[in-house]
């Protein structure tokens, strides 16, 4: 009797650890490889919702194998860039978590660690073409297995971007869609479309530039491309080489960063159509009216809101700002000034918006503005964040004069509309303001009249 449950006990266990799956990870090579060269190989990860920490390394011929693998959900490849060190992207976890969190799909990340780890860029983007061919080897056997071709999302960073683009043209575009992030500019630059990403690529394809002055590419190159702080300089990333490493990569790496936050939902950053970001920074594209109720698009995972709008215009420039760290996103409130001096003034203005127990801070600062008498200057104020009720507001103005003269200000009118949230302006009427003073009030509803 004893015996019998003593081999029971070790059956049950025996059959644990052949349940126990082994998880792979992804490939880390040092520096030494990337001096030598690699060449390239690429291993497939599947994570799933039934582990979402544990990979399962996917065979390229054989699907029949791999259970995990539900091709009736759709499969969203993530694939990463250069790799000059050889170590893993610190990202692809998080990412991974966060989009399984977000939606029941495949996740495969493409690991071609052995190929982009090399000292020699120009090695590395050799190895896009071929890396894309053999992705689109498996895709089509995946499409044998009834995988459709439009639920395939494929999120592309840097190099990946590319490598995408070249999957999604040798399957003819049929693809359902494509997220570049910051894709990679050198050697891309300036070279026709099929030798990198463009819209046809995907049936969707979206684009977020972060460091086109460096290693980023700079023109558009999908239906919606989104330049954050005007695609060159992000906030919070060191500004001179004698920041280290970091200098390097920051600006570049910040867009899989920005990409988290709308991943997970912290926040929206709501991205404004324009011809410039320094149109975008006066104010001067604010109007979201082509998009109608949905208003403007909103950076990230959820733009396939907008798509069939988006695949209309054909293709679309947008702006936003971050904040330097995350929650990455601002909130926009234009700011309509009027003010009846009799001179003219130049100057900057600083709003503070006061909640119940959190301010929010936007300076214009960008460049000075002109104020005339009876003249509506419109301007775009970033807040740091979006406070749900706005009790007190204060407002400053500085002329940058140095000199003793006390300019005063006589503002007629300052309104105040949140961009995302349809509701009433915020307005104040006759407020005498002195140079670098601030002033606090309470705002009030505007009159109808003034919408
Ligand atoms: C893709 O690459 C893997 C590993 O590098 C290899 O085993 C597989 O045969 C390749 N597939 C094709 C179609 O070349
Ligand atoms: C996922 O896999 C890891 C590593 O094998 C394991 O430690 C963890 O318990 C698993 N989680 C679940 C929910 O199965
Ligand atoms: C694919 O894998 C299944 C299950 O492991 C096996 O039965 C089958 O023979 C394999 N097919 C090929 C073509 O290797
Ligand atoms: C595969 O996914 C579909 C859709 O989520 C689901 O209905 C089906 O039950 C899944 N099949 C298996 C074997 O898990
Ligand atoms: C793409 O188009 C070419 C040429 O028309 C065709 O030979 C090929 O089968 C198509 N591929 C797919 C995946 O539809």
């Amino acid at each position: 009797m004893i015996l019998w449950q003593y081999l029971t006990l070790l059956l049950s266990i025996t059959v644990q650890i052949c349940k126990a799956q082994r998880c792979e990870e992804f490939t880390d090579l040092d520096l030494s490889h990337s001096i030598i060269g690699t060449n390239l190989k690429i291993k497939l990860l599947l994570y799933t919702r039934d582990n979402v920490t544990c990979g399962t390394l996917v065979s390229h011929t054989n699907l029949s194998t791999h259970p995990q693998l539900n091709l009736s959900r759709p499969t969203t490849f993530v694939i990463h860039g250069y790799r000059p060190t050889g170590s893993p992207p610190a990202w692809v976890h998080e990412l991974t978590e966060l989009l399984l969190a977000r939606e029941d799909i495949n996740v495969i990340v493409v690991d071609w660690n052995h190929g982009a780890a090399n000292a020699n860029y120009f090695k590395a983007v050799e190895s896009t073409h071929k890396a894309a061919d053999n992705l689109t080897a498996f895709i089509k056997i995946m499409q044998e297995h009834g995988a459709s071709l439009s639920s395939i999302y494929m999120i592309g960073v840097s190099l990946g971007a590319h490598i995408s683009g070249f999957v999604g043209a040798n399957l003819n575009g049929s693809i359902g869609r494509i997220t570049a992030l910051d894709p990679a500019g050198p050697q891309f630059t300036g070279t026709p479309p099929e030798d990198r990403l463009d819209s046809t690529d995907a049936q969707f394809v979206d684009v977020l530039h972060t460091d086109i002055d460096f290693l980023g590419f700079r023109e558009p190159l999908g239906h919606i491309d989104f330049y954050a702080n005007g695609g060159t300089d992000q906030p919070g990333c060191p500004k001179t080489i004698f920041s280290g490493g970091s200098y390097f990569k920051c600006d570049h790496q910040r867009s899989v960063l920005l990409y988290f936050d709308s991943v997970n939902r912290k926040c929206t950053s709501e991205a404004f159509p324009c011809s410039s970001y320094k149109e975008f920074l006066d104010g001067n594209c604010l109007n979201c009216d082509r998009f109608g109720a949905a208003g403007c698009p909103v950076f990230g995972y959820g733009v396939t809101e907008w798509r069939d709008v988006l695949l209309r215009l054909g293709q679309t420039k947008t702006y936003f700002t971050t904040n330097t760290v995350s929650p990455f996103c601002r909130t926009n409130y234009r700011v309509e000034v009027m003010i009846w001096n009799k001179d003219v003034r130049w100057g900057y203005i600083t709003v503070k918006l006061h909640g119940n127990d959190k301010e929010a801070v936007a300076t214009i600062d960008h460049k000075a503005s002109e104020f005339k008498k009876y003249t509506e200057v419109k301007l775009l104020a970033q807040f740091d964040k979006d406070l749900q009720s706005v009790k007190k507001v204060s407002i400053k103005f500085s002329t940058g004069n140095v000199c003793k003269t006390k300019y005063k200000f006589r503002v007629l009118r300052i309104r105040l509309t949140h961009l995302e949230r349809k509701e009433r302006p915020l307005c104040r009427y006759d407020v005498l303001l002195e140079d670098n003073k601030e002033v606090t009030f309470r705002p009030l509803l505007c009159e109808e009249s003034n919408f």
